[in-house]
C-alpha cells in the first residue's frame, strides 16, 4: 500500500526535518511548497541526507485547483500541514495576509481531503494558544486564552475548524500538535532554520551574532519573576519535533472521526540566559549581548506538561538543548562557508 504523505510547507524549517524522519520510517513524503519562506537549496540538502530525490510540487496551498491536482496525482494516505506564515510581529502589521494564508490554506486542504477521501491530518499548532498560563507546566487541560496576535488567532481558529470538520462525521482523523519552541538543526548541518529576514526568534539571532552577522543580541528583560530574571521557554530539538509527527501519523492509522491535541515539548524550562551560557560553552564563542527592555507580548515563563505526549504517543523527546545549540551553530557555520546571503543580510 502507498504510504504517500503530503507535507505542506515541507521545504521549511520543521517540515524539512520531518521529511527526513518520514523517509527513515518508510513513509513517502511529497512536499508542497511555494518557497515564500524557504529556499530551493533545501531540496539539495534533503537529497544529500537521505540519498533520495524527494517529490516536490511547487505551488500555493490556497490554490484549490492546484491542490486537487496534487492529491489526484499522488493519492496520499495523510497530510502534515506545516504551510503557514509564522511571524507574530508581522501578523499584527499584516493581519489579512496572515488570516488569508493560514486559514484559507487549511480550508482548501480540508475540502480537497474530503473530496478525495484522504483521512489523516497532523496540524502544526502552537503553545501560543495558551497565552499566559495560570499554572505550570501547561497541560492540555489548561485553558486557551484569547490570542494577542493575528498569528496566534489563526492557530486557534484552525484548531476549531478541524474539530468541527471531525464532528461533522467527515471521517477525518486529526491531531493538532501544540509545539513549544523548536531549535537546532540536522546533525549533518545540511538543513536547518533559514530566516529570510532579520530573525525574531532567539536561537537564530544568537548564532548570527556569534557568526558576526549581527552586532549584538539584546536580551529582552532580566527583571522577570524567574530565577535569573529572564524568560523561560521549553526549547525542543527540531529533530525530536519532527519525530513526533511520524509518531502521530502512526497513531492516527485506522482511526476515523477522531480529533485531539497534544503538547510537544521537553517538559523542561530553560531561561534566555541559560541559552546564552550554554551556547557559549558548546560553540566556544563569547557572545556579544546586552540587557534590554521587555519585548511587548512576551510571556514570563511557559513549559509543557508532556504526560499526554508520553501516554498517547508512547514517546518522549530524546535530545538536549545543549545538542540543539551545537547543531544550530554547526548549521550556521555551514551557511557562512557557503556564503548564503538569505539571512536577512542586505
Ligand atoms: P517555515 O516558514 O520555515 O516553513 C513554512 C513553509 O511553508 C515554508 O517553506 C513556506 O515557503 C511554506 N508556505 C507558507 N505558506 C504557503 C502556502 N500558502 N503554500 C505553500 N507553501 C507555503 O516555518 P516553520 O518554523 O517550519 O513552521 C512550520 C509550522 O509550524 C507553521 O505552521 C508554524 O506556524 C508552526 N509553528 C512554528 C513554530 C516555530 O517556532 N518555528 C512554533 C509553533 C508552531
Ligand atoms: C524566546 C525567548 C524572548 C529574541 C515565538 C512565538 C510563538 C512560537 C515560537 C510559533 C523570549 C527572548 C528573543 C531576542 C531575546 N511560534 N529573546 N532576544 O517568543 O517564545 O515564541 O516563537 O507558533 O508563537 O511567539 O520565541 O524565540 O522569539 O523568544 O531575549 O533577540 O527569547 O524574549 O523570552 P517565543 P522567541
Amino acid at each position: 500500500m502507498s504510504k504517500n504523505i503530503i507535507v505542506t510547507g515541507g521545504a521549511g524549517y520543521i517540515g524539512s526535518h520531518t521529511v527526513v524522519e518520514l523517509l527513515a520510517q518508510g513513509y513517502n513524503p511529497i512536499i508542497v511548497d511555494n518557497f515564500c519562506n524557504s529556499e530551493k537549496s533545501v531540496m539539495d540538502g534533503l537529497e544529500e541526507i537521505t540519498g533520495k530525490q524527494v517529490t516536490l510540487f511547487e505551488g500555493d496551498c490556497t490554490d484549490k485547483a492546484f491542490m486537487s491536482q496534487v492529491f489526484s496525482e499522488t493519492n496520499p494516505i495523510g497530510v502534515i500541514h506545516f504551510a503557514a506564515y509564522k511571524a507574530v510581529g508581522e501578523s499584527v502589521e499584516k493581519p489579512l495576509a496572515y488570516y488569508h494564508n493560514n486559514v484559507v490554506s487549511l480550508l482548501v486542504l480540508l475540502e480537497v481531503m474530503q473530496e478525495q477521501n484522504c483521512k489523516q491530518l497532523v496540524f502544526s499548532s502552537s503553545c501560543t494558544v495558551y497565552g499566559t498560563p495560570q499554572k505550570l507546566p501547561v497541560t492540555e487541560q489548561s485553558p486557551t486564552q484569547k490570542a494577542i496576535s493575528p498569528y496566534g488567532n489563526t492557530k486557534q481558529i484552525a484548531e476549531d475548524i478541524i474539530k468541527d470538520q471531525v464532528a461533522a462525521n467527515s471521517g477525518l482523523s486529526a491531531v493538532a500538535l501544540r509545539y513549544f519552541n523548536p531549535i537546532g538543526a540536522h546533525s549533518t548541518g545540511l538543513i536547518g532554520e533559514l530566516p529570510l529576514d532579520i530573525p525574531s526568534n532567539l536561537v537564530p539571532f544568537v548564532t548570527q551574532t556569534a557568526a558576526g552577522l549581527r552586532n549584538e543580541l539584546t536580551i529582552f528583560g532580566n527583571d522577570y519573576n524567574t530565577p535569573d530574571g529572564t524568560n523561560i521557554r521549553d526549547y525542543i530539538h527540531v529533530i525530536d519535533l519532527a519525530k513526533a509527527h511520524v509518531k502521530t501519523l502512526d497513531y492516527l492509522t485506522g482511526k476515523s472521526n477522531f480529533y485531539d491535541f497534544i503538547n510537544v515539548g521537553t517538559g523542561k524550562g530553560t531561561s534566555v540566559l541559560e541559552i546564552v551560557n550554554t551556547f557559549e560553552k558548546v560553540s566556544n564563542q563569547k557572545l556579544n549581548y546586552t540587557i534590554g527592555t521587555r519585548r511587548p507580548g512576551d510571556v514570563e515563563q511557559i513549559y509543557a506538561s508532556v504526560d499526554k505526549l508520553k501516554k498517547v504517543l508512547n514517546w518522549q523527546t530524546e535530545l538536549t538543548v545543549e545538542g540543539a545549540l551545537r547543531d544550530a551553530w554547526n548549521w550556521q557555520l555551514n551557511l557562512n562557508r557557503k556564503d548564503i546571503k538569505t539571512q536577512g543580510i542586505s
